[in-house]
């Protein structure tokens, strides 16, 4: 019994291993496809997710696996992969450099997105939006066009489906239209 009870150990230490596996290095290939070479986001409104925690990817891709979240098509992608795959797929999308999106700045939204940053995000996200860690992803260096259709998700009221963050949904569903274009595109300049 114990020594079944160290087996099941080990199988669980060895776990995290597979970020290097064939099969896994396989699977995230054709994550690239959609979200860039190494998933860094060539833009506009694709997500980057090279460098993002891993508890945030892996929580998000079982979400999405379980339908429990709204994608409008990553659930399709997530159907046919294991909860070890996803979670070795976490690790290894993790452990990739993040690489900031190329955003000329506009200072008047930059200032203005500033202080939105300031007012109602920092708390969560970090003083410069780039805190990556538990239940929050980086926004510093994400593209904006990205940013601001997750955020539509919080202010719509049309839109029904669980919010991924009842918390985040209280603090920005009052901004103006111009306060979350603003707040997206200072993020998204930011390195
Ligand atoms: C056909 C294009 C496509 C493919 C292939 C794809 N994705 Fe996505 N992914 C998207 C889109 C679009 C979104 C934005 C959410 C939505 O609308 O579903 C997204 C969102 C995500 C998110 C959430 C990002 C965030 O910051 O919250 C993660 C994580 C993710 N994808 C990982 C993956 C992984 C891992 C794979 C490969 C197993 C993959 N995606 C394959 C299109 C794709
Ligand atoms: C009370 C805490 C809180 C506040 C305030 C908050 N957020 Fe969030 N935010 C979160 C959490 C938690 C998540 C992760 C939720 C999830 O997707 O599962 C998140 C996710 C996001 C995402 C999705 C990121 C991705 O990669 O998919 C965007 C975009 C975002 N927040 C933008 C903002 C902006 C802009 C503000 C300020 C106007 C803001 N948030 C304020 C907690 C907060």
């Amino acid at each position: 019994m114990q020594k079944l009870v160290l087996a099941v150990v080990c199988a669980l230490a060895a776990g995290p291993s597979l970020a290097n596996d064939p099969n896994i290095v396989a699977i995230a290939d054709t994550c690239n496809s959609c979200h860039g070479i190494n998933g860094v986001s060539a833009g506009l409104t694709m997500p980057s997710i090279a460098g993002q925690n891993k508890d945030y990817l892996q929580r998000v891709l079982l979400e999405q696996k379980k339908g429990e979240r709204y994608t409008t098509i990553m659930d399709r992608f997530m159907k046919n992969i294991s909860d070890e795959e996803i979670a070795a797929l976490a690790q290894y999308f993790a452990a990739k450099e993040w690489v900031p999106a190329t955003v000329a700045v506009e200072m008047t939204q930059a200032n203005q997105g500033r202080q939105v940053l300031r007012k109602t995000c920092q708390n969560c996200h970090g003083e410069k939006g780039d805190k990556n860690s538990g239940d929050v992803p980086r926004l510093a260096g994400q593209w904006p066009g990205y940013i601001r259709l997750e955020t539509f998700k919080y202010v719509d009221r049309t839109f029904t489906a669980k919010k991924p963050s009842e918390r985040m949904a209280e603090k920005v569903h009052n901004l103006t239209e111009n306060e979350h274009s603003a707040v997206a595109h200072f993020l998204g300049t930011r390195k």
